[in-house]
């Protein structure tokens, strides 16, 4: 047989560096080698290696195409190597599942939605085509030790992790929730995790299941959702540390962000978690934060017309609104409440006379929130008069 001169060969290696936009240093840099180096190998100097070209398949987008494998299996053959053997095969085009998985373990069904079109843009961009490996979307700006207002709580952190996963699925082979509400053990929460990712057959429960993890959100591309985080740190005094036994949410939350892989941990929160704030600084471009804030005026105001369609033409509403947005923060969770506290009250002026006094439903609310604050914390609501001992 005469000695290819491998012109079909560069050809086609040109074409797969343009479809998959990568420049010579893009590519050098995913295959360890020199931008002289791929450069040489295009221009034909010098023959690449079967092996070499093997760490080709991914930067190529080899798995991701519909005839991946053929169009591999050319560009070996044009070189004289041969084809892949089926346990390469395996290796490099795992089988993929036809449709995105769900476990949404005790998620509520989400139904109203209003607003918050920017921030779904924003998360929406961070997690697809930034590809970070972490985001967490957090009540407030500061650290919880700070933090006083009640938008620590109810502003929709959850409601809006909803309307994203929904909306972003399909980008994802598993999709998965989970509430840290109660604090669970992370074992419980990993062996469960782990279970569904690896399709029933990793089942039994690890001491390192944090790396196990680690290597299905490498294998595989996985939103893993996790809601109520703050329930793992302690209230009151030691607010922003973990609860006994919780610490080692800490080492996944970081582990998460600082090594490689192909999902996305999308955590909930009214504390962030320290090690969060530190990757945020650290791995900036994989590791983001939402602050998430309270609705605007008009947003607001279809929460309240929603639990109530006459407060939609209330010229006695109208009047006080911008007063009972400033007070609630925007809250969709205070506003809803107050929207509830109003109808039930059957009389919009007796409510507004008393200046949008607080029902014990949401007494008991703010109750919850002092619980987590300090002494300290405490003393600064009571002196501003926000609770009363
Ligand atoms: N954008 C929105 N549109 C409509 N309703 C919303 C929106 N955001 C939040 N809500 C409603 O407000 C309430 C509080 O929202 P959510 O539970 O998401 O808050 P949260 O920040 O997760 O609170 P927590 O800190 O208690 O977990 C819920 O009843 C939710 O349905
Ligand atoms: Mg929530």
């Amino acid at each position: 047989m005469a000695k290819k001169d491998h012109k079909m060969f560069a050809a086609l290696f040109d074409r797969y560096m343009r479809i998959a936009g990568l420049t010579n240093e893009q590519l050098a840099d995913k295959i360890r080698k020199s931008s002289t180096t791929i450069s040489r190998y295009r221009s034909r100097e010098i023959r690449i290696k079967r092996d070499t070209l093997l760490k080709c398949i991914n930067p190529f987008g080899f798995p991701e195409r519909e005839k991946g494998l053929e169009e591999c299996n050319e560009l070996l053959g044009e070189m004289g190597h041969h084809e892949l053997s089926p346990a390469e095969e395996k290796e490099h085009f795992p089988e993929k599942p036809k449709e995105t998985r769900f476990d949404w373990g005790n998620r509520r069904e989400a139904n109203f939605f209003v607003g918050r079109s920017k921030e779904l843009e924003k998360l929406e961009r961070w997690i697809l085509k930034d590809e970070c490996r972490l985001v967490s979307i957090v009540g407030f700006g500061g650290t919880g030790k700070t933090s006083l207002s009640i938008e620590l709580a109810g502003v929709g952190k959850t409601a809006l992790s909803e309307q994203l996963a929904n909306k972003i699925c399909s980008n994802f082979d598993y999709v998965i929730w989970r509430s840290l509400y109660s604090a669970p053990p992370i074992k419980e929460i990993l062996t469960g995790i782990i279970k569904f990712v690896s399709d029933q057959q990793d089942v039994e429960p690890s001491e390192h299941s944090i790396a196990k993890l680690l290597e299905y959100l490498q294998k595989r591309r996985c939103l893993l959702i996790l809601d109520n985080v703050e329930d793992i740190f302690q209230a009151g005094e030691y607010v922003g540390e973990y609860r006994k036994n919780r610490e080692e949410y800490g080492k996944l939350f970081k582990d998460i962000g600082k090594i490689f892989h192909k999902s996305c941990l999308l955590l909930n929160s009214r504390v962030i978690p320290p090690e969060i704030e530190w990757s945020a600084r650290s791995h900036k471009d994989v590791v983001k934060v939402l602050s998430l804030t309270g609705l605007n005026m008009e947003e607001g105001r279809k929460i309240f017309n929603h639990v109530n369609n006459d407060f939609a033409h209330s010229p006695e509403l109208d009047a006080q609104w911008q007063t009972i947005m400033a007070n609630a923060k925007g809250n969709p969770f205070l506003l809803e409440r107050l929207a509830e506290d109003i109808t039930s009250m059957g009389n919009l002026s007796e409510f507004l006379a008393k200046k949008y006094a607080m029902s014990w439903d949401l007494k008991d609310f703010l109750a919850k929130i002092v619980e987590r604050l300090s002494a300290a914390e405490k003393e600064i609501l009571y002196w501003l008069g926000m609770v009363t001992k």
